[in-house]
């Protein structure tokens, strides 16, 4: 690989900002400074230069759903979307609950467009009944845990999982959502529910959940990680834990701060999504915890499925929509935050989340893996399902334009993705 410079942009990182060039040669920055040359240029005028983003959440559905989307088509999508790490979701068939799969997972991760963290279920099967083996897993590397598409319901269960992960020094992610108070529910229970006639599930059901774990953390001392949280009651409960010093963080999904149950109006599946799409309130909600850092991270819950599901009528439908191509620009769009806000939401907290900030989250200095992304934060776009790198199309935001541009995506080193385009 020869040598290059992101040459012309502002470098945006966890220590602030400065107009400087970036050159890479192999896998490492070499130098950040003014006026730098190499053998290759490529162009950042007016672009941010900052770390890769990083998602704590994403469904590449290898092994056993590649009609949706595989560890290859998943990882370009994450690409082009500025992300140079995504965290693989352990609800595959089989789910990634064993060795044999986390080192296939792993094994497709090696050839993927941005890295592969595989997380593994906390449960076997995902069933909620007996432990998944965990120290086993972790000597692989596997450093999150959730049964995500659930969550544990047996609190006792649910509690040993917390003192096991404790002392292995693992972070348990949790699906909150308590299966009961849910059950039944294909979308938020409120005024659009009653009008479309379509049995909801209420925000507790997702708050009993939050409620419990936190008081698991509190009794256990555990690291938990609550996943796509979405309703104002649940980033209220995130406040005061962290208010108290509980180990707990958070994240939210860009469809839960850009989209509410109206959008259900039409039955259009595409819209359909767990947790669902809830009021204005809880928008508002999430997004100031975003401001304010009680939310630490925007993950994408990136949800290809194939179009003959997401085809099927709205309570038959699975739920979930795309993420990776469209999480910044709904971020930089919708959030009002400087853009440095914005990249400690997806690049290095996170990161810091998912344990890989030796080598993900920055700062863009000498000597430091060379995972980058390039942005035009003035570059509007329409999104274009057909243009998706995707193998499924299930994004709620068809048509819809959005401000900011992923132009480049160096991954260890190697341009993945140039002037929006894909490499390989
Ligand atoms: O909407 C969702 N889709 N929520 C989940 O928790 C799982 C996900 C999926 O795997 O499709």
């Amino acid at each position: 690989m020869v040598a290059f410079v992101i040459k012309g942009g502002e470098v945006v990182d966890a220590t602030g900002r400065r107009r400087a060039d970036v050159v890479v040669d192999g896998d490492r920055i070499v130098a950040v400074g003014q006026g730098l040359d190499a053998p290759r240029v490529v162009d950042a005028g007016g672009c941010v230069v900052a770390p890769g983003l990083v998602d704590l959440h994403a469904h590449l559905r290898q092994p056993g759903r590649e009609e949706a989307e595989t560890v290859e088509t998943g990882s370009r999508a994450a690409a082009l979307g500025g992300y140079t790490a995504v965290v693989a979701m352990p609800n595959t068939e089989p789910a990634i609950d064993c060795a044999a799969v986390v080192r296939e997972v792993q094994e497709l991760g090696r050839h993927a467009l941005c890295e592969v963290e595989v997380a593994a279920a906390i449960t076997v099967g995902r069933e909620g009944a007996r432990l998944a083996p965990m120290a086993e897993l972790a000597a692989l590397g596997v450093r999150l845990f959730t049964d995500d598409g659930n969550g544990v319901q047996d609190t006792r269960l649910m509690r040993r999982a917390m003192e096991y992960a404790g002392g292995l020094g693992l972070t348990l992610a949790q699906h909150c959502e308590d299966d009961a108070m849910a059950a039944g529910g294909v979308m938020h229970e409120g005024e659009w529910s009653s009008r479309l006639g379509l049995p909801g599930q209420p925000a507790e059901a997702e708050e009993l959940m939050v409620m419990r774990d936190l008081a698991l953390a509190r009794l256990t001392g555990a690291r938990i990680h609550l996943q796509h949280l979405s309703t104002a009651g649940s980033v209220e409960l995130v406040r005061r834990a962290r208010a108290a010093g509980l180990p707990v963080s958070a994240e939210a999904t860009p469809h839960h701060f850009t989209l509410t149950h109206a959008a259900c109006a039409g039955y259009d599946s595409v819209f359909k999504v767990n947790p669902p799409l809830r009021t204005d309130g809880d928008v508002a909600a999430v997004k100031a915890g975003l401001a304010e850092g009680v939310l630490d991270a925007v993950a994408t819950d990136h949800a290809p499925h194939a179009a003959h599901l997401k085809e099927l009528p709205f309570d038959q439908a699975p739920p979930g929509m795309l993420g990776l191509e469209t999480a910044l620009a709904l971020a930089l769009t919708e959030l009002d935050l400087p853009i440095e806000q914005v990249l400690a939401l997806m690049s290095w907290r996170p990161a810091a989340i998912a344990g890989i900030d030796d080598r993900h989250g920055g700062p863009v200095e000498e000597g430091r893996a060379a995972n980058l992304c390039v942005v035009d934060p003035a570059a509007s776009w329409v999104v274009d399902p057909r243009r998706l790198a995707s193998r499924a199309r299930n994004t709620p935001y068809a048509g819809r334009t959005l401000s900011g541009r992923v132009r480049h995506t160096v991954l260890r080193g190697e341009l993945v993705v140039v002037d929006g385009e894909a490499q390989r």
